[in-house]
């Protein structure tokens, strides 16, 4: 056992895989449901597209929280390992005839709308099924959010939601429906947020939308304000378990709720994100002109983070102890974007060391692709690895 990972259990188990620790999960979860306790009106929905692992999804499942799907598929993932429909929310530009069909027939908790077109036809397929869908509009709150520009998602600029100077407009049509019930507002500023100011503006920004709510004597009667919180990729050890007590306490301190309301949140990354590391083994050392690789087997096929948002996640030789030295670490896909990191400090890795890339329990498992004719990685938690 090197630092937390139980490598003897390793030797047996075909690399690239990813190695959940359920206990710092369950840990993780217990912070939230505390923390979130605290007040007694939120209520924190899981962001299931960080992680469908279906074990995972079970121990999220036993935690109480509900889930926040953007696909049918996402659905059925949820409904399968046991969350309530109740307590499903699905959001998504573009929901398919199919997708919210199966909401409505599941009864989903609510539906996040983000264009007028899309109301009309959750209005008319309700209809169809003689049912009322509850929906929340999604505004598009065009609050910045200091992060990586592909996962920024609450500007004008950005395809979510509906703009601000629309928001009456679509709140009109859907009161003039008889197939849609109004219940809600959604914000989502985007992902990897480390800044509360970031929330302190999107809190600012709701407020001044409920203000204008209240003129019209509408009192939704939910505020969803999407996920984003962070995680410290840097130190995975020393910060594994993110600052859901600032976060939450945020919210309660700047979001302005009516006491009928709840608040809803859907968090991903900071849920899963500690939790996951990708095993990969050194195929081969190969010595460059002015440096060495280690070259591993799992690429971006497994983890594609690094090369398509130059994202870092910190890597361990957990096989040896010997002295450090420098290595760059790349995987076997054709692609010279396929690097998990440059220059990277590792305790002298030989041909069959196992290096685990850290902090990829979220958005790493599940956005792996075939290319190369690759098959998918597995993912085992440390209850199955005891
Ligand atoms: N709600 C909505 C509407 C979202 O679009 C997202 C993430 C979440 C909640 C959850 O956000 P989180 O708490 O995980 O930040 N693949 C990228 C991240 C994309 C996030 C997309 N939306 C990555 O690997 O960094």
């Amino acid at each position: 056992m090197k630092g937390i990972f139980p490598v003897e259990r390793f030797q047996n188990v075909e690399t690239p895989f990813y190695y959940y620790n359920a206990d710092l999960l369950r840990e993780t979860l217990n912070v939230i449901r505390t923390e979130a306790g605290k007040y007694n009106k939120f209520c924190v929905h899981y962001a299931i597209k960080a992680n469908a692992n279906p074990k995972i999804l079970g121990i999220i499942r036993e935690s109480g929280l509900g889930v926040d799907c953007v696909s049918g598929w996402e659905i059925e993932a949820a409904i399968q390992a046991g969350f309530p429909a109740s307590k499903i929310v699905f959001a998504g530009v573009g929901k398919t005839d199919k997708e919210i069909n199966l909401a409505l027939d599941h009864d989903i908790f609510c539906f996040n709308v983000e264009s007028v077109p899309e109301l009309e036809v959750i209005n008319q397929l309700a209809a169809g099924k003689n049912k009322i869908a509850r929906v929340a509009f999604r505004i598009n709150p065009d609050v910045g959010a200091h992060t990586h520009a592909n996962i920024t998602t609450g500007l004008a600029e950005n395809k979510f939601g509906i703009s601000m100077q629309d928001m009456d407009k679509v709140i009109d049509r859907a009161l003039e429906m008889n197939h849609v019930k109004f219940v809600g507002l959604h914000f989502h500023i985007g992902s990897q947020i480390l800044d509360m100011g970031d929330f302190i503006a999107l809190c600012n920004r709701v407020n001044e939308l409920q203000e204008k709510l209240y003129a019209r004597q509408i009192i939704v009667e939910h505020i969803n304000v999407g996920g984003g919180l962070g995680i410290d990729y840097a130190h995975p050890n020393r910060q594994s378990i993110p600052d859901f007590a600032e976060y939450f306490a945020t919210y309660h301190k700047h979001l302005k709720l009516r006491p009928q309301q709840t608040l809803h949140f859907e968090l991903g990354r900071s849920v899963v994100g500690q939790c996951g590391s990708l095993i990969t083994r050194v195929i081969y050392v190969k010595q460059g002109t002015n440096k060495q690789f280690a070259i591993v087997d799992a690429g971006m096929t497994d983890l594609i983070r690094p090369a398509l948002y130059q994202a870092y996640h910190k890597i361990e030789n957990i096989s040896s102890e010997e002295p450090v030295e420098t290595y760059d670490v790349v995987g076997p896909i054709c692609e010279s974007s396929d690097v998990f990191g440059k220059a990277i400090d590792l305790n002298r890795t030989h041909r069959g060391d196992f290096l685990a890339l850290r902090s990829a329990g979220a958005y790493g498992e599940i956005m792996a692709s075939g290319y190369n004719c690759r098959p998918l990685p597995k993912g085992y938690t440390s209850d199955e690895l005891r």
